[in-house]
């Protein structure tokens, strides 16, 4: 299929014009930022020059000393052999690229930490409105979700989330990929439908039934993107709901990107901050050369010119929060800012399960193990802070269970998800015995505690046009994709959308067109075919 675009390329190039690249050239591009996106990138950048007999020599800068961003794990006690997942913690088999890649570096997949107490109640800062044990064969999950919300709820929810999907995954495919522009590609696919309204109205336009979305799509939209229905598109509402047969990596998500980095032959600068770009005049192809300004570590000073001078430059990385300064020429489209959740996650370990007084539950009672929330019945669906509503957090669970190496006990490990900074009060209502000012020390029912705060995901407001990917020339930005999607996989995909146009560039062939000059259907028959 390929091949038919670029024959006539091709072709134009030994007619001289100069399109494509000569095959001794090798064309320098720099990475900047090691998360999901710039690792995923630099791989695929490997692969595709070396499939079109292409020379690419990459330079990853990761301004922190790690690979995998947002993706990473935590160790209780400082024990290596102990570890959660922090950031990015599930992925779903449809995750082609997480998966494949799983699958090809030889890593492990395993059942998502949070899985590790089968009673899940959704709690709204009174009551637990729905609570299930995930553990039970699934006809008898069926009947209690059935039996408290009717059947067609359910039934449309997990339909529209369905069909939602399939239309996503053709992104994969050759017609729909690579693409230079996300916002025609989101029309292309009919996904601009659900980006375009709150997941409220995208799920009350498909009657799934409000007490059914109230309740267990908004607590998943809650743990998820800390968000509630009236305050994300109807995409990001689905993704959420897409969340069956989860998975994670043995050991951490973030091998997988750092597996990538290490295989794509990058020199990998980590400790480096890119804190300027400038696009350098002159050179000797039409293409202008750039230079980076960079600093040693996380909280730069003094900035020096990299030696290097770089072909292309993939912004991989959201660009409010990067620190770069963008010279005069190099960004032809501004990069919009976008809202982001400060997501504060507390993982901590103690022997103490959680209180049922806290839930003003008796005593004897069993509490769940992971406890999703959703605003309670005075709650208005406010965004940021006051969007957990009168429960206060969006999540707690139990991760599973870490050994205290001073006791040699095995105590539980949970995590909290919340707005702001979980506080000793709470936590010593939540755990039933006094938390002191300092979270651990003597007679304190935790034995380690640590609290990260995250510019997590955007706050993905309802939105038909996208930051697309090529904002210079030579120039990439893969964040975009945040707006549209925010995971480990989208950001992946853009990575390798990316990596695709660059080296159809070098090759001379046009590439990312619309689907309809692609391959001459116009959407609009293919809609009728889709739907
Ligand atoms: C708490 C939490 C839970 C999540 N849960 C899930 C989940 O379950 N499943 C899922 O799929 N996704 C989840 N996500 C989202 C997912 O983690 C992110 O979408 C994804 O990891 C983002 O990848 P990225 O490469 O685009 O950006 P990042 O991971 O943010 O990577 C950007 C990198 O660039 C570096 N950088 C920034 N500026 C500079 C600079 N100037 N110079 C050099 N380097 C720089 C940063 O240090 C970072 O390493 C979660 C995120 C959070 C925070
Ligand atoms: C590759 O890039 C590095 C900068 O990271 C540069 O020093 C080196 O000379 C480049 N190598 C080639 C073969 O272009
Ligand atoms: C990065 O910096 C940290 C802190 O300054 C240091 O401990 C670490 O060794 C450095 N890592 C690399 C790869 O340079």
């Amino acid at each position: 299929m390929r091949l038919n675009f670029r024959f006539p390329a091709v072709a134009l190039a030994l007619l001289g014009l100069g399109l494509a690249e000569t095959p001794e050239e090798t064309r320098q591009i720099a990475i900047i930022g090691a998360g999901a996106a710039g690792s995923s990138a630099a791989y695929f950048l490997q692969q595709f020059a070396a499939q079109a007999g292409v020379h690419v020599n990459i330079t990853l800068f990761e301004k922190t000393d790690r690979i995998g961003g947002r993706t990473r794990t935590i160790n209780p006690f400082n024990d290596p052999a102990q570890r959660f997942e922090q950031g990015g913690s599930i992925f779903v088999q449809i995750n082609q690229i997480m998966y494949n890649a799983m699958t090809e570096f030889g890593l492990s997949p395993k059942a998502p930490d949070t899985a590790a107490d089968p009673l899940m109640g959704i709690w709204d800062g009174d009551r637990f409105v729905f609570t299930l044990d995930q553990s039970s064969p699934s006809w008898w999950k069926t009947l209690r979700v059935v039996l408290q919300y009717g059947m067609t709820a359910p039934q449309r929810a997990q339909q529209l989330t369905a069909a939602t999907i399939t239309k996503f995954l053709r992104i994969y495919e050759p017609e729909f990929f690579p693409f230079q522009s996300l916002t025609q590609r989101a029309q292309d696919l009919g996904l601009v439908e659900a980006t375009g309204v709150t997941g409220e109205q995208y799920l009350s336009a498909n009657n799934v039934g409000e007490r059914y979305a109230h309740d267990l799509i908004q607590a998943s939209t809650r743990v998820n993107y800390a968000s509630n229905l009236a305050h994300l598109h109807g995409l990001t509402t689905m993704v959420s709901l897409g969340a069956e047969g989860t998975i994670a990596v043995q050991g951490g998500n973030w091998q997988i990107f750092d597996e990538m980095a290490q295989r794509s032959g990058a020199a990998i600068a980590l400790n480096i901050s890119v804190v300027g770009i400038e696009k350098a005049s002159g050179g000797s192809s039409s293409r202008p050369p750039y230079k980076l300004q960079v600093a040693a570590g996380s909280t730069p000073g003094n900035p020096a010119t990299h030696p290097a001078a770089f072909d292309n430059i993939i912004m991989a990385n959201p660009y409010q929060f990067s620190g770069i300064s963008a010279g005069e020429g190099v960004l032809q489209t501004p990069i919009e800012e976008i809202p982001y959740v400060q997501l504060h996650v507390t993982i901590f370990t103690s022997p103490s399960r959680f209180s049922p007084q806290f839930f003003d539950l008796p005593m004897s009672a069993k509490v769940p193990g992971l406890v999703l929330t959703t605003l309670g019945q005075g709650d208005t669906a406010a965004s940021g802070v006051d969007g957990a509503g009168t429960a206060g957090f969006f999540s707690l669970s139990i991760l599973g269970k870490a050994t205290n190496p001073q006791t040699q006990q095995q105590e539980y490990a949970y995590k909290i998800f919340s707005p702001e900074a979980v506080t000793p009060e709470f936590l010593s209502r939540l755990l039933g015995s006094t938390v002191p000012s300092t979270f651990t020390g003597s007679n304190s029912p935790i034995s380690w505690y640590t609290p990260h705060v995250f510019n997590s995901y955007p706050k993905t407001y309802p939105r038909v046009t996208f930051q697309d990917p090529i904002v210079g020339e030579g120039v990439y930005y893969t964040s975009g994709m945040e707006g549209f999607i925010s995971t480990m996989e989208t950001n992946a995909l853009m990575g390798k959308n990316v990596a695709r146009l660059i080296v159809d560039d070098m090759q001379g062939t046009g590439s990312g067109a619309t689907a309809k000059s692609r391959d001459g259907l116009a959407w609009e028959d293919k809609q009728s075919i889709l739907v």
